[in-house]
């Protein structure tokens, strides 16, 4: 561009600033050289900040106290917790990300939430083991079958279960209180595609909220608790690995998990057991809680190699 009305300026390449058109002056300084999917990228960001700021129309004081904020989550942030990923889940980013990374075929069973808690090589047990080496809390029994959405059963398909325990903290948030690798265990389905394995009612917990986003959630008017859950990942060869969750029916914060990862496909019928021949036999004590719940997996996209998982040590 050249502005002509002005004989003894230089010319000029870029428009100056000029509020309503902030966004495109801004963008319009990239290079056409840039990586293309960056600058598709900062030119969104932009486009919507811009916008943001606009519908607000913020004070010095305010934008000074939101720089402030991202500044504290920044130093809030260790190697063991991330501040930044715990602001994406409470603000529904990260649900929405995983949405939109797996879109599944109907039937199968839906992905939610990673959550920080997730560490690699989980104790493999025998069916039927239990993984409640604190022994706190509730019994419970969990049973199922791994299947495609044939109803084929998928022999060996590999399930990493992983729980907060009965005080709401998971072992990495309790190193030498909990037991190393307490409610953690990686069952393989049988020929039948059938799994099983002791733990303990999952029950609700908050995530990490001693940090800015605790308090921005806490000047919002919201809790920090998440729905009780277990988290399971399902594996097996030429399948999508999900990254899933079973949540309790009876739990009060359903409808208001702090991370919005409860999907309704995910509720699953627990059932109160009071059968001391039953427990005697399963090896819990009597009375115990069982669920049964399947799996359906979606068949890996042809030629996709074994995905990569997402995985950021914890909060
Ligand atoms: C979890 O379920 O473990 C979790 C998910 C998101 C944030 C914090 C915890
Ligand atoms: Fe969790």
């Amino acid at each position: 561009m050249t502005d002509q009305t002005a004989p003894n300026r230089k010319a000029h390449k870029y428009p100056y600033f000029a509020e309503e058109k902030s966004a495109d002056v801004v963008n319009a300084r990239m290079s056409p050289d840039a990586d293309a999917r960056l600058a598709q990228v900062m030119a969104a960001i932009v486009r919507h900040m811009h916008a943001a700021v606009k519908e607000i129309e913020p004070t010095h004081d305010e934008w000074l106290a939101a720089i402030k904020f991202l500044t504290d989550t920044g130093h809030k942030c260790t190697d063991w917790r991330q501040e930044f990923i715990l602001l994406s889940d409470t603000l529904g980013v990260s649900m929405l990300v995983d949405a939109i990374n797996n879109r599944k075929p109907n039937g199968a069973t839906e992905n939610t939430i990673l959550g920080p808690f997730y560490i690699p090589d989980a104790p493999h047990y025998p069916a039927g083991g239990n993984i409640s080496l604190d022994h706190k809390g509730e019994p419970l029994v969990v049973r199922g079958k791994v299947a495609d959405a044939q109803g084929r059963p998928i022999a060996g398909a590999k399930i990493d279960v992983w729980q907060a325990n009965d005080d709401g903290f998971y072992d990495v948030q309790q190193k030498g209180v909990q037991p190393d690798m307490n409610l953690r265990g990686l069952f393989t389905a049988d020929a039948e595609g059938a799994y099983w394995f002791r733990s303990a009612k999952p029950r609700y917990y908050p995530i990490p909220d001693d940090g800015p986003v605790g308090k921005l959630l806490a000047k919002l008017g919201r809790h920090p608790n998440r729905a009780a859950h277990l988290h399971m990942i399902v594996t097996a060869p030429g399948f999508e690995p999900v990254v899933t969750h079973i949540f309790t029916p009876d739990c009060p914060y359903l409808d208001e998990d702090a991370v919005f990862g409860v999907k309704e496909s995910l509720i699953a019928d627990f059932r109160h057991v009071d059968d001391p021949a039953r427990a005697k036999e399963l090896g819990v004590a009597n009375p115990f809680w069982s669920v049964n719940w399947d799996f359906v997996l979606a068949p890996a996209a042809p030629g996709a190699a074994e995905r990569k998982m997402f995985h950021v040590s914890g909060a």
